[in-house]
């Protein structure tokens, strides 16, 4: 076994590694939001607009608080609410499902493959009814689902398609970004995402000029012309110091991303415990590895190996969104989607990040084989 000697524990993600190589550039453009008092909205956000729109090969993106916002926006502005239904992987973080519950409409929970842990495009059909407006498709751990197959079914069913893109900024389908492929994409630019801001930051990436001016002003409290309000709206604005924060680290997110490909492909590679078993990557998909997602026999046995062996090690996620006590009153039980709740129950993540040294990587490799 490589024997690097650990001072300290190798974490899931360790943002201050990243932080700290860029504190200067980031305090400098802190600095000119504060001498311009651009601190909510502004020339910061849209510059920042401006770049993550053509990042995404869109013809809009517009900055709001959060991605959960985002999700929320999304769905009032396709008009989907009380009464509506929408379908979503029960194989997500939570969040998919607010945008949804937020808007008036219910979630409708569909299983995930046993293999790529994505959204099982068999299962959907049986779920469609006649209250089904849309499928949110979630770009999970960073890989993208299967587009072609989910919007396939959207045309035949006239249902929108709405990327749920929170954990998979920059990665590809079919070589093209994720952002433009439905009416709408979400992004999540919260601090420990691939793109996170130094703050709660969301976005959303659409080609419909319709939506893109519904989203100015839905994230305004409803107004474009300051204090008249044409619709009832929120305050969901990004905020300044999150805009230039972002600004910054755009320009960094390719090669961050090209360095947890590279190490994705060092743990694909070495890792030969066949104890392990590992998200598989369709042709299609060319993931970001915002997580890398692994699955065992023995879950809670391996993360406490990993800890003594000062590895951290996350679980993403530990119960399914359908078994989540927030949607009890959907009546949904265990045996629903098997698929879900064997993840949750033997997945766990190690650990992936750009500053991640090689020496570390290969420790993690030896461990996970010793076990
Ligand atoms: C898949 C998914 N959707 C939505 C969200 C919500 O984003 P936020 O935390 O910025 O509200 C997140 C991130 O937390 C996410 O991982």
């Amino acid at each position: 076994m490589n024997d690097i000697l650990l001072q300290e524990k190798i974490l899931c993600l360790d943002l201050k590694k990243q932080l700290q190589q860029i504190k200067e550039e980031v305090f400098s453009a802190f600095e000119s939001v504060y001498d311009n008092a651009a601190f909510s909205g502004g020339p910061f956000v849209e510059d920042f607009e401006k770049s993550f729109a053509s990042f995404c090969q869109t013809n809009y993106a517009v900055g709001v608080n959060n991605g959960t916002s985002a999700l929320h926006l999304a769905m009032l502005a396709l008009g989907i609410g009380q009464g509506d239904e929408v379908i979503i992987p029960a194989n997500t973080f939570i969040a998919t499902a607010w945008g949804v519950t937020y808007s008036g409409a219910t979630p409708v929970f569909v299983d995930c493959t046993n293999d790529t842990w994505q959204i099982d495009i068999n299962c959907i059909k049986e779920k469609i009814t006649s209250k089904t407006k849309a499928i949110i498709g979630v770009h999970l751990y960073g890989q993208p689902c299967d587009i072609d197959a989910l919007k396939a079914i959207c045309e035949q069913h006239k249902l929108y398609f709405v990327e749920d893109a929170a954990q998979s900024q920059g990665a590809q389908y079919k070589g093209t970004p994720v952002g433009g492929f439905g009416e709408i994409a979400c992004f999540s630019f919260y601090p420990g995402k691939n793109l996170g801001a130094c703050g709660e930051a969301g976005g959303i990436t659409t080609n419909s000029e319709v939506f893109y001016k519904r989203f100015l002003n839905l994230r305004n409290h409803g107004s474009i012309v300051r204090y008249y309000h044409d619709e009832l709206g929120f305050n969901m604005r990004m905020g300044g110091l999150e805009a230039a924060s972002l600004n910054v680290k755009l320009k960094y997110l390719s090669a961050w991303n090209d360095r947890r490909r590279e190490i994705a492909g060092r743990y694909q590679n070495n890792i030969n415990n066949t104890k392990i078993k590992m998200q598989s990557q369709p042709d299609w998909a060319h993931s970001i590895y915002h997580l890398f997602v692994i699955t065992t026999d023995n879950r809670d046995e391996l993360v406490d190996y990993l800890n003594e062996r000062k590895i951290a090690a996350g679980l993403h996620y530990p119960v399914p969104c359908h078994l989540q006590k927030a949607y009890g009153s959907l009546k949904y039980k265990i045996g629903d989607c098997p698929n879900s709740e064997y993840l949750s129950n033997h997945c766990l993540s190690i650990p992936m990040y750009a500053e991640l040294t090689d020496d570390e990587v290969n420790y993690i490799i030896d461990v996970i084989n010793a076990y």
